[in-house]
């Protein structure tokens, strides 16, 4: 277990590059299956979650490499189609492998993935997606095992809700499907967007992504491809969050302003002074920040429930209300018993936050208890009075890539021990 030790209060400045995204790299790694031989990727982030798909990847029998931030994944010498339960309770992104398996094997066994505790997340969407496209699935002792031993078949699927693994996996799996699949109530956040742009380098067809209508049609064959991962939008908004509550002015390099199109209004109506230069983003903060208003969490292009505990950081100490509208996660408020620890005045009632700023926070022990949310703490301790000493950092590893190195580099004064 690992701790972060905050002395909050400092100007922050310099400039930093924004890691790649681990929401992308995860499904984009898992999709690797589905060709003969070896992809690279470039802007891979260095993330616990990212070791946990390269675990998967090697148990399944795949090379995979790294050197840096490159990751080079060979998988002439697939030879298994199950995932031990250990490494399926990683990380919620390992449902992913279902449809990747499915897709190259026609068979997958595994069990229910694990993840943050943010509320209760199902995998009914993948389930029922799965059977549309013709894969029988048995359910015994937590165990999942999928067939579709004459391969998978195009199928219309449309979504209740636009849930991004479920479009995902859908893809995935559809992309070597035969006939055409056609997705409606897609997910639409860039990440979808990144995956199906590794998959049509490696020859799928898929038309739509980033829309509400996406469709697949399927190939009988892929081949392996080169791709860099897109930017971490959440971790650029953490970091414009980090540059917000200490009043100061940071330069993100490699950001994609139009992923950020919902999250910048809320820092501007906050006071700071955003510019953009091609991919480098300057963001001042005033000495004062002004309340967020009313920030509603939802399905891209809405605002990000992963920026929600950042956010939230900020306006703990911005003047006025502000309030939250969580309309993804039901229990993804975690972070806010700790924020009233550093003097935060923050009432929740079912999925709404009502945060009344206050001008001052003061350090306090923390425990992060999930990834976004941790990284929120640390936000917060930026701007706290004191030492903030913040418990089960390992959260923080699973999402972002070395924060206290990249905080430090900015000035701040942060100890991992
Ligand atoms: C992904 C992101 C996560 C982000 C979330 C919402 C990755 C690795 N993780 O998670 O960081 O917070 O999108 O933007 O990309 N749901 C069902 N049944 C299902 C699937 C989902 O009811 O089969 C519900 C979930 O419980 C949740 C909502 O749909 O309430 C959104 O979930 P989903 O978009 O699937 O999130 P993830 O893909 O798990």
């Amino acid at each position: 277990m690992s701790k972060l030790l905050i002395d909050g209060c400092r100007i922050l400045g310099g400039e930093t590059k924004v890691q790649g995204s681990k929401n992308s790299a995860l499904p984009i790694l898992a999709a690797s299956l589905l060709s003969r031989g070896e992809s690279v990727f470039f802007g891979c982030p260095k993330l616990s979650d990212v070791d946990s798909s390269v675990k998967i990847l090697r148990y399944l029998g795949c090379r995979v490499k790294r050197s840096g931030h490159t990751l080079v994944v060979n998988t002439e010498s697939i030879n298994r189609d199950d995932i031990p339960e250990a490494m399926m309770r990683l990380m919620r992104s390992s449902i992913i492998y279902a449809g990747a398996l499915l897709a190259t094997t026609g068979r997958a066994r595994l069990t229910f993935p694990g993840g943050c505790e943010i509320g209760n997340r199902p995998i009914d969407l993948h389930l029922s997606a799965f059977k549309r496209l013709g894969a029988e699935i048995t359910e015994r002792h937590g165990e999942l095992i999928f067939k579709a031993p004459k391969g998978l078949k195009g199928a219309n699927i449309a979504l209740s809700f636009p849930s991004v693994g479920a479009t995902e996996n859908i893809m995935i799996a559809a992309a070597k499907a035969k006939g055409t699949t056609v997705i409606t109530n897609a997910a639409r956040e860039p990440e979808i967007t990144d995956l199906a742009d590794y998959l049509n380098a490696c020859g799928a067809s898929i038309e739509g992504a980033g829309e509400g209508t996406v469709i697949i049609d399927g190939k009988e064959k892929l081949h392996p491809a080169n791709h860099s991962i897109i930017p971490d939008r959440i971790v650029a908004a953490t970091l414009m969050s980090a540059s917000a509550v200490t009043g100061s002015e940071i330069t993100l390099d490699g950001v994609i302003k139009s992923h950020l199109d919902a999250i910048i209004p809320c820092f501007e109506q906050a006071g700071c002074k955003i510019d953009f230069d091609a991919q480098k983003m300057r963001i001042k903060a005033p000495k004062r920040l002004k309340s967020l208003g009313l920030i509603r969490t939802n399905p891209y292009p809405g605002f990000p429930t992963d920026a929600q505990a950042p956010l939230m950081a900020v306006s703990a100490v911005a003047e006025g209300i502000t309030v939250f509208s969580e309309n993804i996660f039901e229990s993804r408020y975690k972070h806010v018993g700790e924020f009233v620890r550093l003097g935060a005045d923050i009432k929740v009632e079912g999925k709404v936050a009502v945060v009344d700023g206050v001008r001052k926070l003061y350090s306090a022990p923390l425990c992060a208890k999930d990834l976004r949310g941790s990284a929120a703490l640390a936000v917060a301790a930026l701007a706290a009075e004191g030492t903030t000493e913040i418990d089960t950092t390992e959260y923080l590893e699973r999402g972002y890539e070395d924060l206290e190195v990249v905080l430090t580099s900015l000035g701040a004064s942060v100890r991992k021990i």
